[in-house]
């Protein structure tokens, strides 16, 4: 099978490239833009695969996309390419709109045309599977609020720890963030093209992923890299907020089993059954770096370096997703714990100083000029 990956060389999905290329036999054209969050470094340990062709593509320019599919003639698409940082969001959401909701629609378009060309078997068997996340759903009442907090909507799971709700697919989509209502309005149109067109379409919602190649303006790498370089470890507000993490291999494996094994028209939600409390996420850094690296820990230990600063506007206060459907209809699970994922991540953070150094630096952007 050849899949399309659009945003193949950021975060997750250049984990889902990696993931394709290594253990399967399958071939991947990785379509991205290169904005600043795309890295073709993510992939050099796969692109000299001849079952992998990279193309730099903008998803909004219909044109490019029309060649591109045209040339490549993919059996399936796996949609990844998204502005993706919440607080980017704030200072500028039209760049997220044009992206995740006009990109979005021209991609759909471009493969409805495509897919409604092709002969009847590779019709029926072509996948389009969009890639979301579960903070489209708002968040949850929070362990601390309970006692104030309204009743629940409709669509909600019970923990069966805490009896505290959980993200299922049915809960109502009720976004915050600029970056979550342009990816409810992307989901929005996927189900439409779905129902409307016939397109086969699949949509997964995952929690926060982390690990290896993260860009290091989000909470895990940044936290790492700064207390590495004994900075200040800035938390949001009292560090309370909520987070249901996954590492991102565990995410990539669950993607490549929805897209050969899900059934169109479903959407699964995945998450790691792992729920932190941000200040929680930061001190177990701490703890693994005042281990790893004792001799430049500073006087007190790692965690020293917390400071806290006023919360970002809107912020959801608790994600948690309830992963059941993909567990018990494609028997996806994830293999790390959060404390083997975390310190994977951590000991990747310290064996690959020159990938991080040439993202601080920008050098990783010079690079992509002999891509052109
Ligand atoms: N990071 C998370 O925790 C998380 C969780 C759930 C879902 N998601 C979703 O997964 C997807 C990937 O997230 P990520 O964290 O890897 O993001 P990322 O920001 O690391 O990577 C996004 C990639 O998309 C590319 N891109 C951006 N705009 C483009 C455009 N107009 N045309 C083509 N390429 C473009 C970028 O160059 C980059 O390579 C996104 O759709 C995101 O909403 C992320």
């Amino acid at each position: 099978m050849k899949i399309l990956v659009t945003g193949g060389a950021g975060f997750i999905g250049s984990a889902v490239v990696r993931h394709i290329i290594n253990d399967t036999n399958d071939s991947v054209v990785n379509l991205d833009k290169l904005t600043y969050a795309g890295n073709l470094e993510n992939l050099s340990a796969v692109s000299t695969s001849e079952r992998y062709t990279f193309e730099q593509v903008d998803i909004c320019n219909r044109a490019e996309l029309d060649r591109v599919f045209a040339q490549h003639q993919p059996d399936a698409v796996m949609h990844l390419a998204a502005e993706s940082h919440v607080d980017r969001s704030i200072d500028g959401p039209a760049a997220f709109i044009e992206t995740n909701v006009v990109g979005t629609l021209t991609l759909l378009e471009v493969a409805r045309s495509y897919w409604q060309e092709l002969d009847e078997g590779r019709k029926a068997a072509f996948r389009f599977h969009h890639i979301s996340t579960d903070e489209v759903y708002g968040d949850l009442p929070h362990p601390d609020d309970v006692a104030n907090s309204e009743p629940i909507g409709a669509g909600h799971a019970r923990d069966n720890d805490t009896e505290l709700p959980l993200f299922t697919e049915t809960t109502a989509y009720a976004p915050s963030s600029p970056y979550s209502a342009s990816k409810a309005s992307s989901d929005h149109l996927v189900r439409a093209w779905r129902r409307t067109y016939g397109l086969p379409t699949i949509i997964t919602n995952c929690s926060n992923n982390y690990g290896p190649y993260h860009f290091p303006e989000k909470l895990i790498p940044h936290v790492i890299l700064n207390a590495l370089h004994g900075k200040p470890l800035p938390i949001y507000g009292k560090g309370d907020q909520i987070r249901d993490w996954l590492y991102v291999e565990d995410h990539a494996r669950a993607l490549y089993r929805v897209i050969t094994q899900g059934a169109v028209g479903e959407t699964y939600n995945i998450g790691g059954h792992n729920e932190k409390r941000n200040i929680e996420v930061v001190q177990a850094i701490c703890t693994i770096l005042d281990d790893l690296v004792s001799s430049q820990a500073p006087k007190g230990g790692h965690s020293t370096l917390i400071t806290y600063v006023k919360d970002r506007p809107g912020h959801d206060r608790r994600y948690a997703i309830d992963a059941s459907k993909i567990a018990n209809e494609l028997g996806w699970q994830p293999e790390e714990t959060f404390e083997t994922g975390l310190r994977k991540t951590v000991e990747w953070y310290l064996n690959n100083e020159q990938w991080w150094q040439r993202v601080l630096n920008g050098d990783y952007q010079l690079a992509r000029l002999g891509n052109k």
